[in-house]
């Protein structure tokens, strides 16, 4: 971890919004996917008071680490992606009042330079956040083909396609690369246009980051075990920081509404709660978009 960046607290995202929407009660149990650094699961938990019936998940080692004070107290801590764990707690027959998945990655993450996420933390092209998985960035990006890594910044870095596929054939030319840094330069070199609101490599990193972890195929084949993982009367809200994520928690959520008798859920959010709302001072909450739901 370098010395002249220490990692930053991981500031909680749309924090009040989530608290108001989940309205977490004395008693309730808990069920936090996505436990982090247990900024909104020690809050919730501290208004139920109920540790031991509560359960957070993390894929990350760190983060599980992180909040072994909760455990202490009676928390059940999960290492694995929630889509494991959303499968292993419905076989096991639970259910929870409340349920909050904030996805994406936190800060400390982005800031330990050896987990390579960031290209202004250099570190090697590694990019999981399960660091028992097999596949890191490198192996993608040595492994992949030209179109197959200008459909992943395309579709997950929402560049316009003949960018991807140029940045795509800079990747493929200049592959191997030996960290973040000189990943970063060459996507540099090969971008077109002057740099505007953002490097024109994180795009590209939230890309790679994206495929790496498979974060939208664990989202979609998550939310159809929502329902089952909730009791009646049972809150779940979603955190998600891209338009694809939240489109897909958008139509999962409409699709309950349009299902009428069948609806097992019922969105209690018609808008999303936009995290510039709350949060002007944490960049992390520009993009973040909050959705709630109540199980009927
Ligand atoms: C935005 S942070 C959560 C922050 C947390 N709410 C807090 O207040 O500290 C997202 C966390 O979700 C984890 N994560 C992302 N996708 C995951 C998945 N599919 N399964 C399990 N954990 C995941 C990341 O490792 C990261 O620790």
């Amino acid at each position: 971890m370098s010395k002249e960046h220490p990692p930053q607290k991981h500031v909680p995202v749309l924090l009040d919004a989530t608290l108001a929407r989940l309205d977490p009660q004395q008693g309730e149990n808990y069920l936090d996917l996505t436990v982090g650094f247990g900024g909104h699961a020690s809050q919730v938990l501290e208004r139920t008071g109920n540790y031991t019936e509560s359960v957070l998940v993390d894929r990350d080692e760190y983060a599980i680490q992180h909040v072994s004070s909760l455990k202490t107290k009676g928390a059940r801590l999960m290492h694995t992606d929630f889509l494991t764990a959303a499968r292993q707690l419905t076989e096991e027959g639970k259910a929870f009042n409340l349920i909050l998945v904030d996805l994406g990655v936190s800060s400390p993450q982005l800031d330990q330079g050896e987990r390579g996420f960031s290209f202004t933390r250099n570190g090697p092209l590694d990019m999981r956040m399960d660091r028992r998985q097999e596949t890191s960035a490198a192996d993608l990006i040595e492994n992949a083909s030209i179109s197959e890594l200008a459909q992943i910044i395309h579709d997950y870095g929402e560049e316009p396609y003949m960018n991807a596929k140029h940045i795509a054939e800079q990747i493929v030319a200049n592959r191997p690369f030996k960290d973040t840094e000189s990943l970063a330069a060459v996507i540099a070199a090969s971008s077109r246009g002057r740099w505007k609101r953002i490097h024109p490599a994180t795009r590209t990193f939230q890309a790679l980051r994206i495929a790496v972890n498979d974060e939208l195929g664990q989202v979609e084949a998550l939310l159809p075990l929502l329902p089952k993982l909730l009791k009646p009367g049972g809150r779940v809200g979603v955190i998600s920081f891209h338009s694809l994520e939240d489109r897909l928690v958008k139509r999962y959520f409409k699709d309950q509404f349009e299902a009428g008798f069948e609806a097992e859920l019922m969105p209690l959010t018609k808008k999303p709660i936009a995290g510039a709302t709350e949060d002007v001072h944490n960049p992390r909450s520009r993009s973040a978009k909050l959705r709630v739901a109540v199980k009927k």
